[in-house]
């Protein structure tokens, strides 16, 4: 029997969907202002016809929560940061439509250095 053939995503966008319990000192990317980001994002991927090339995943924490609301797009490590739906929409129509990072939402590099050595 054969299969059809399934072609990977171009893009991977993880989408951190954390949110700290109530009273918790340590910012979360979740809060009642923010947590609707990552249906937008879906909203605005099927709106374009780019559900399939692109999938995006909730995650849980990303480890940069003090930059929150995180995203990470792979292939790449384009971490992107303090996101908004505006910024989304920018990031999804020069980014993954345009092969252009955003370099201006881009997580800063003291926080983004270099990947770690094994
Ligand atoms: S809570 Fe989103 S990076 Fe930690």
């Amino acid at each position: 029997m054969s299969l059809p053939s399934v072609p990977q995503p171009t893009f991977y966008i993880f989408k951190c969907e954390q949110a700290s319990p109530p009273g918790m000192p340590k910012p979360s990317c979740v809060n009642e202002n923010t947590r609707d980001l990552f249906n937008h994002t879906a909203q605005s991927l099927m709106q374009k016809g780019l559900m399939g090339p692109v999938q995006a995943i909730r995650t849980s924490c990303l480890g940069r929560c003090q930059m929150g609301p995180v995203m990470l797009i792979e292939p790449g490590h384009h971490m992107y940061c303090q996101l908004s739906k505006e910024k989304i929409d920018k990031i999804i129509e020069e980014h993954i439509l345009g092969g252009n990072p955003v370099v201006e939402y881009l997580m800063p590099e003291q926080y983004w250095g270099e990947p770690a050595k094994l």
